[in-house]
């Protein structure tokens, strides 16, 4: 549990719904501060004055199953504003005095929703227009209202599509308004949190960068602190961080597996130890990762091996420095969100991952994670804010593995060097066609299969090049990209004249779900 006493902010009470993050996100990108906590988790001594505004989320329960869903219920009681959303809305309604049931038609996918009546949460929602498009997505809805509640508008299926107790300062929507679908969603989130909760806007990246600096700074004081450095987005943001907070008391380890993209180990020095000035430790361990992966074919063998090495060698180096206390990773407020599973279900591991922030457990050391209660987007935005390149903040997530999980079978050192090539070339005619943003991720891998090819007047018989690209919100689904003809032809053609070693390019194009993005 989190629940920051320092800011005002606008506290999400979760129960369950696929939106909630969205929520938090929505209220954050109008400048506001925003946590999430879990409705089993959330008590009366939690609510503080930093408090201004409570929204109560959907969720795949119903009102009726009070064993599944249990909060206290003196929090809506303490004068602070409360907007329900979807089950939210049902659950207001239930608490005071309403009734709830079955729709005789489940709304899923967009509705009208038709005004009946004036309401703060709707100034100028409605425009000049009296209906407005919403996503709707419920099973369930408020029958009756009740007392002192008026009616702000109606859909055909939800006679109570918006309500509002304006003494209680209590508000109910059936729709979900965080959802991009809503024509104008934001602006109920905006109505609620400034005219309702009116709150004051409190989360710019600037905000953010000075709160975090100085928390930093006390949190530390004199001692040393320890920092795995990827080179990927989350590790920069938390050393260019840290780096402002406690300069020389900060130790970022760069470990270089020989299993990074074409001259990554150049350029993660080059930003970190000539421009920004950060205390850097370069570890060259080429030799012995691909000694350790020397005849692995197996991909959870790979990783484990890797992920491994990696907290072994860590070590090695950390201890060298004497009397470190920290050890910062960059943990984002996803990862932290604990209420995810409200139905108690899990999913099942694919892949075991291993990511360079998850370090060390038994070194003795404080965790810090100064990136904890932010989003992804608002990392890149705090990443820009303290002076990152936008070509770091924007690049392409990497696994922890490195390109081993996109050597298929058994690694050498001629596969790896022979792979470099082919995603240098890669993602650089993305980037010169315009296409590297458009992009959620692309990589070449190197199939363990040789094919026959012509050269001229020889025979080739070389290996198999994949390319993938593909477009995502989170990397939880994806899709590939589709590229023109001709960029195929460029690339391929490219790739085959400029690498000896590859004779054949093929594009991946298949979706997550059912295959994953990276090959193993
Ligand atoms: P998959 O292959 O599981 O990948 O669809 C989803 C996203 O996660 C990245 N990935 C990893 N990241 N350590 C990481 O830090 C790992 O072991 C790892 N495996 C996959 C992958 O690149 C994609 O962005």
């Amino acid at each position: 549990m989190i629940l920051d006493q320092h800011l005002n902010k606008i506290l999400i009470i979760d129960f369950g719904s696929q939106f909630t993050q969205l929520i938090a996100r929505r209220v954050r990108e109008l400048g506001v501060f925003s946590e999430i906590i879990s409705h089993k988790k959330i008590k009366l001594k939690h609510i503080n004055n930093s408090i201004k505004g409570i929204v109560l989320s959907g969720g795949p329960l119903n009102v009726y199953q009070i064993n599944k869903y249990s909060f206290d219920k003196k929090i809506l009681h303490l004068g602070i504003p409360v907007l329900g959303i979807c089950f939210g809305h049902q659950i207001l309604s239930k608490l005071n005095g309403g009734k709830v049931k079955q729709s005789k038609h489940r709304e899923f996918g967009l509705a009208n929703v038709y005004k009946k009546n004036n309401s703060l949460l709707t100034t100028n929602f409605f425009g000049n227009k009296k209906s407005k498009q919403v996503w709707m997505s419920h099973a369930d809805q408020v029958s009756k209202l009740p007392k002192n509640f008026k009616v702000i508008a109606s859909s055909t299926n939800s006679k109570f599509a918006i309500v509002e107790n304006k003494i209680k300062k209590y508000y109910g929507v059936q729709f979900h308004p965080e959802v991009t679908h809503t024509e104008n969603g934001k602006k109920l989130i905006s109505n609620f949190i400034f005219f309702i909760c009116k709150i004051r806007r409190n989360w710019s990246s600037k905000d953010q960068k000075n709160q975090l600096v100085k928390d930093m700074r006390k949190l530390i004081g004199s001692n040393k602190v320890i920092c795995a450095l990827s080179g990927g987005v989350d590790s920069s943001v938390v050393a260019q961080l840290l780096n402002k907070a406690i300069g020389k008391k900060l130790y970022c380890i760069f470990v270089n597996t020989g299993l990074l993209r074409k001259n990554e180990e150049v350029q993660v020095v080059q930003t970190f130890k000539k421009r920004l000035k950060i205390n850097l430790i370069y570890v060259n361990a080429e030799k012995e990762f691909l000694k350790k992966l020397k005849n692995i074919s197996d991909p959870e063998k790979k990783r484990k091996i890797i992920g491994n090495l990696f907290i072994k060698i860590f070590e090695r180096y950390a201890k060298k420095i004497k009397n470190v206390k920290f050890l910062a990773q960059g943990t984002l407020y996803p990862d932290l969100i604990e209420s995810r599973s409200v139905t108690g279900s899990q999913t099942s591991k694919i892949k075991s991952h291993h990511n360079v922030g998850g370090l060390p457990k038994k070194m003795n050391l404080k965790l810090v994670e100064p990136l904890k209660f932010l989003f992804k987007d608002e990392v890149r935005k705090l990443g820009l804010e303290l002076n990152l390149s936008k070509e770091t903040i924007s690049r392409h997530p990497f696994p922890g593995p490195g390109l081993a999980i996109r050597v298929p079978g058994i690694i050498t050192n001629e596969k790896i060097k022979i792979l470099k090539e082919a995603d240098d070339y890669f993602i650089q005619a993305l980037k010169d066609h315009g296409l590297y943003h458009k992009i959620w991720q692309a990589y070449a891998a190197l199939l363990p299969v040789k094919t026959v090819g012509v050269m001229g007047d020889n025979r080739t018989y070389e290996y198999l090049c994949l390319l993938r690209a593909i477009t995502s919100e989170d990397g939880m689904t994806a899709d590939y990209y589709e590229f023109k003809k001709s960029f195929m032809q460029t690339i391929s053609n490219k790739i085959v004249n400029s690498i000896r070693g590859i004779n054949r390019v093929v594009y991946d194009v298949t979706s997550k779900p059912p295959s994953t993005i990276e090959l193993e």
